[in-house]
């Protein structure tokens, strides 16, 4: 029932050794009282221990042991408050975000999901090479209302290492509980952890995610609502408002960003400091990049390190305004940076280097063909763009159809077949007013232009923005698994609006 019972294999990792039940009695307390903290049930004892801790907790790390991951996560609303009053969080194991499960290359991972929502859920491993069918990233399987399902699947040894994220696939349902607090990080362990100045980091999973209180319930007051993508005015960091980060003069900090918002579009700086980058989503890149801001869309990751080699002192990490719509009049950027974070300096250590090189990301073969996804928005059976004066509230969205190549999404319609270990480059064209966040399943891909330029160096992506109007060009190999899995946009109000596909990887015959 609890997560540290159900399955011996699994520890609690991290200074968070309460019980659940105890943490679950916290989560009623309101933020007035915690002072930074917010949504996690975890957080009383995280206050009361802030002063002695260098970093922010995440709600729970599970890490497997032996080569095998157990699991259990229990879907479930909880009560909560937040400002403007009590709301209701859905969670998993009382935890929005949910805990922090961590494993290695080569594990065998099962993980049972129990539906204690009252209506349809179900698990997705964005961003896992792993089979799209059975009980592994099956996304098509629907766990009912009182329901348990136990995903079960073997990482390749070989699986890089990186950041990836579970959170539920149900379409119709994604955004409503993205957005109402479920999904988490997942790390997987491996090559990129073994460099040794990464090693030498000091390392912080970032969840990233926007939420709305109980008095911001109103759709068209959630960043115009569900045509745009619900976005919440109260931005967390792993469930906290403002959380302490730490760091000792001359050291490292590595820095592992996941956004696991609904719709919102992160466009991140650190005062005084560049983020050097030096993965992307699907795992390191060959050359560490020094980045001034780094803007991070719904899905994508990225693990960035900071050094410490500025004046002792206090730093934000800052969401400065990002226009991710030029429909006039909707989803005005927020004027103002917003604080995230605050970095302060903490002693000091003989300074450490950043890495110079990281891991090779090998070219893929060239594409045997070429494929065009056209992601529009359009009004009716018209295929009109959608009308600005026709705008009302949520029912507007009900008439609205968000469309790849002019269809809406079907789940028992294929609308694209390729061949297992076949190359393809996809350009994806942004015919639209507003920013998609395109994402593949299952097999990673690399960018290859970006509005006919070309990108700088090769990197591992399963996320990539497509700007209103731009068109991005990626190149991908179907590796390893046959079988029916999608692609959509990761705004997960437009995926539930139809702005998603249902691809066919045909095994090779005979
Ligand atoms: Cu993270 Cu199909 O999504
Ligand atoms: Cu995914
Ligand atoms: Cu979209």
């Amino acid at each position: 029932m609890s997560p540290g019972s159900c399955g011996s294999l699994w520890l609690f990792g991290g200074p968070l050794m309460t019980s659940p039940l105890k943490r679950r009695q916290v989560l009623g307390l309101g933020l007035a009282s915690l002072g930074t903290a917010l949504v996690g049930p975890f957080l009383s004892d995280r206050v009361q221990r802030s002063a002695a801790r260098a970093q922010p907790a995440v709600a729970a790390r599970l890490v497997s042991r032996g080569g095998v991951a157990d699991l259990e996560l229990v879907a479930q609303a909880t009560r909560g408050t937040l400002p403007g009053g009590p709301t209701e969080l859905l969670t998993y194991n009382g935890r929005s975000p949910g805990p922090l499960l961590e494993v290695k290359a080569g594990d065998r991972v099962r993980l049972r999901l129990r539906n204690g929502l009252n209506q349809p859920t179900n698990l997705h491993f964005h961003g896992l090479h792993i089979p799209p069918s059975g009980t592994a990233d099956n996304v098509f399987l629907t766990v009912k209302p009182g329901d348990s399902f136990t995903y079960d699947f073997t990482l390749a040894k070989d699986h890089p290492a990186g950041l990836f994220y579970v959170h539920p696939h149900q379409h119709g349902l994604s955004a409503d509980q993205v957005f109402g607090g479920l999904g988490g990080a997942l790390v997987v362990r491996g090559d990129l952890d073994r460099i040794p100045e990464v090693a030498a980091a000091n390392e912080t999973v970032l969840v990233l995610k926007d939420y709305a209180s109980a008095s911001d319930q109103n759709e068209v007051s959630l960043g115009m609502g569900r045509m745009l993508g619900r976005e919440g005015p109260l931005l967390t960091v792993n469930g906290e408002l403002n959380p302490g980060l730490s760091i000792a003069s001359g050291g490292l900090l590595r820095l592992r960003l996941l956004n696991a918002s609904n719709a919102r579009i992160y466009r991140l700086a650190l005062e005084g400091h560049r983020l050097v980058r030096i993965a992307t989503d699907g795992g390191a890149i060959g050359t560490p990049e020094p980045l001034e801001e780094l803007l991070l869309a719904p899905g994508e990751r990225a693990d960035v390190l900071v050094q410490g080699n500025q004046a002792p002192g206090s730093y934000r990490l800052l969401n400065l305004p990002y226009q991710r719509s030029s429909h006039m009049g909707m989803a005005a950027a927020e004027a103002d940076p917003r604080t995230l974070a605050t970095l302060s300096y903490s002693g000091a250590v003989t300074p450490l280097p950043l890495p110079t090189t990281l891991l090779p990301v090998p070219a893929l073969p060239e594409p045997e063909r070429t494929r065009q996804f056209v992601l529009a928005h359009a009004m009716g059976m018209g295929g009109m763009k959608h009308a600005m004066g026709a705008m009302g509230g949520g029912g507007m969205a009900m008439g609205m159809g968000f469309q790849i190549n002019g269809q809406s999404f079907e789940p028992d319609r294929i609308n694209t077949r390729v061949r297992l270990d076949s190359t393809e480059d996809w350009l994806i064209v942004n015919d639209d007013v507003m920013d998609h966040p395109f994402h593949l399943h299952i097999n990673p891909f690399q960018v290859i232009s970006r509005a006919g330029r070309p990108e700088s160096q090769r990197r591992w992506k399963d996320t990539v923005l497509v700007k209103a109007g731009e068109d991005v060009r990626i190149r991908v190999t179907f590796r390893d698994f046959p079988g029916l899995t999608v692609y959509h946009c990761h705004n997960l109000d437009h995926e539930d609006l139809g702005l998603m596909g249902v691809l066919q990887i045909d095994g090779k015959a005979g």
